[in-house]
């Protein structure tokens, strides 16, 4: 008997001389990854043998007290990259004498994904979708059974899978490629319990790729399912926007026209097909080694991706088809991956807090957070989740489109030429400002030579944000979001139009007049009023609920939440009352979410529980939510005090000045 400690894991054991290292692994429940079965033909088992004296085990390790290496290993070397130094494959090496073997990460089935964010727990890799390669017995008249059955007996034998279904389709190609692999194939198990793909012999590469279908914007992300590595990522912007810029507009045009839904689900399909088109071309691969996707979407975007009539999400009662997970045959979706490709959508949460929001939870976590944790998702709805490891709320708000650019006069969507920063000198009221593309302020020396390519164009939502956050800061703009008329006869840039006043930021060269201005009009600060009382009016929903008076930790997700600057946020009263260092980015939460379902299968069944847990509140049912808007109509807010903004933020001079009656509250739909 030989001593064999195996390391990361430390388990350990005694094994008679001559034992395979693979074999010694899998009797100790080490983790070492393996496609081929031991068959010297995939190379995922390699492993180190360490070289000294390991007082702590007692063990003189070295590599000769491994067989040396064999005609098999020659033989991998040749056929695919020769074995780095010291690497072994543990399926052809022998125990001879006491050793302490490293399993490489690369080697591990269950390998940890390290998530870059340090807030983070690292994603455990296990995939839904896993190859096996199965050596299948000869066909034997005295044996009578079919070939199915004995590719099922090959992967009971040496895999332990049971009872497995098999798609159909792949009937007809069995036998030949069975044939085609002399016996030999890679069979493609999807959650254990069913056959989607066959190759002939050995294939070693499998791949799917998460999606994040967004009104606006679609981005898929390649993913190696064996390595959890992302491969490729491509993005377009949502060809749905030719309905409707907005959600609500393209249920509103199914409204008008009933085949509407019918079209939207096309060009929906149509455009996931050219993403996976664009990853797999990007990697080199067809989109038919793509087998599995998992998708993220908010619920109309889910809906009429199923090709279910979004009509029912478009006024109350809001309600949903399901608001399960789905799990469906890509083929069933017309999208074009392998034919045995399987789609995995998570599950919505209530009418408007979709699987989008759902990847939110999966990748932030807020259940297992000890503080009072608020997750937003700002986009044309804004998505809200309230809670820790105790209880969870989750509701939508209508914030409309203002913070995408829309609605406001300069405003456009995040490109280059597009204003995201803005400072405002309360002393001379004078802005400066950076567009996207250049990293200099507009009054910095060689700024006009950078921009010159393509200009100031206009302002998008995070300049917004900002602008109206230095106005209000500045005393241009009232706690009630007037902009003060008086200050004209101090700078020019306060200008009049009709009965309200606006304020001239900067210029735009552009090709329908030679010079226009940049201005913020009394109406797109009642725009961004409208937008984030909204917000406002539905965290604190949540708050009452929850029974509290403050959160501790608040995470912004999404493009917005990761470009906007969170004192200007706060300032605008956009988001409650924090410390600002406990305010940050999640980034493209939901989107990770997605690769998180991908690439690890109990992720599903933890988020479809929790979803079940979390408590939806349906704002347009809630008599406060109008109060709460109101007060939420004020800079920061009427009513909220914002104490620790004000430590670190100089609270502008109250003054009263006349509301011309510009803009209107807003309510959903
Ligand atoms: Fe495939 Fe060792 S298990 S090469």
């Amino acid at each position: 008997m030989v001593k064999v400690v195996f390391t990361p894991s430390g388990r350990r054991g005694s094994f008679p001389v001559n034992t395979p290292l693979l074999h010694a692994a899998r009797v100790l429940g080490v983790d070492i990854d393996s496609v081929c079965g031991g068959r010297g033909l995939c190379g995922r088992c390699q492993i180190v043998c360490a070289e000294g004296s390991f007082s702590k085990h007692q063990i003189e390790s070295h590599s000769s007290h491994l067989s040396p290496i064999c005609a098999t290993e020659i033989k991998y070397g040749e056929r695919k990259a020769p074995l780095a130094n010291g690497r072994r494959l543990s399926c052809h090496s022998l125990l001879l004498d006491d050793v302490v073997i490293d399993v490489p990460p690369e080697s591990q089935v269950h390998r940890q994904i390290v998530r870059k964010d340090a807030e983070y727990r690292d994603i455990h890799l296990d995939p839904a979708t896993r190859l096996y390669y199965v050596q299948v017995e000869e066909a034997d008249m005295h044996v009578p059974k079919g070939d199915l059955q004995r590719v099922k007996d090959a992967l009971e034998a040496d895999w332990g899978l049971t009872d497995l279904g098999c798609d159909t389709r792949l009937l007809a190609t069995l036998q030949p490629l069975l044939a085609e692999g002399k016996r030999g194939m890679t069979v493609a198990v999807y959650q254990q319990t069913q056959i989607i793909a066959l190759w002939p012999s050995l294939r070693d590469k499998a791949y799917g790729v998460a999606v994040d279908v967004g009104s606006t914007t679609i981005a898929a992300h390649l993913c190696d399912l064996a390595s959890g590595a992302v491969l490729a990522s491509a993005s377009l912007m949502n060809p749905q926007i030719r309905f409707g810029e907005d959600l609500m507009s393209r249920v509103s045009y199914v409204m008008m026209h009933p085949e509407g839904a019918g079209e939207m689900t096309q060009v929906i399909r149509e455009a996931l097909n050219s993403l996976f088109a664009e990853v797999a071309a990007e990697m080199g691969i067809s989109r038919e080694d793509i087998l599995e996707v998992s998708l993220v979407a908010n619920p109309i975007m889910h809906h009429i991706l199923l090709g279910i009539s979004p009509v029912e999400l478009g006024g109350a009662p809001f309600a949903l088809t399901t608001d399960a997970a789905v799990e469906v045959p890509a083929v069933e979706l017309d999208l074009k991956i392998n034919g045995g490709g399987r789609i995995y959508i998570l599950p919505c949460i209530a009418g408007h807090v979709g699987a989008d929001t759902a990847g939110m939870i999966l990748s932030e976590e807020p259940q297992e957070q000890d503080q009072m944790t608020l997750l937003v998702d700002v986009g044309t709805n804004a998505e809200i989740v309230l809670g820790n490891r105790q209880r969870l709320l989750a509701c939508s708000s209508p914030t409309g489109p203002a913070f995408e650019g829309a609605q406001i006069s300069c405003g456009q969507r995040a490109a280059t030429g597009a204003i995201e920063r803005v400072r405002i000198d309360p002393a001379t009221l004078e802005p400066r400002f950076k567009v996207i593309g250049s990293e200099l302020w507009s009054d910095q020396q060689g700024f006009a030579e950078a921009i010159e390519s393509h200009g100031v164009t206009g302002i998008c939502g995070s300049g917004i944000i900002e602008v109206v956050a230095e106005m209000y800061l500045a005393g241009i703009v009232t706690v009630d979001g007037i902009i003060d008329g008086s200050l004209a006869s101090r700078t020019g840039r306060i200008i009049q139009n009709d009965r309200t006043w606006s304020y001239v930021l900067g210029s735009v060269v552009d090709s329908e007049s030679d010079q226009a201005q940049i201005v913020v009009t009394q109406n797109d600060i009642r725009q961004i009023q409208l937008a984030k009382a909204a917000l406002y009016a539905g965290v604190k929903l949540l708050m009452d609920h929850m029974d509290t008076d403050r959160v501790e930790r608040i995470r912004l997700a999404g493009a917005f939440g990761s470009h906007i600057n969170v004192q200007h946020a706060m300032v605008l009263g956009l988001i409650p009352d924090c410390l600002l260092e406990d305010v940050s980015s999640a980034g493209n939460a939901a989107g990770t979410g997605a690769r998180i379902a991908l690439l690890n299968r109990q992720s599903r069944e933890l988020i479809e529980t929790q979803v079940k847990n979390i408590e939806k509140i349906e704002t347009a049912l809630e008599p406060k939510f109008q109060d709460y808007f109101v007060d939420a109509m004020a800079f920061p807010n009427k009513t909220d005090p914002f104490p620790n903004l004000f430590s670190v933020v100089t609270r502008p001079a109250l003054k009263v000045v006349a509301d011309s009656g510009a803009g209107r509250r807003r309510r959903r739909g």
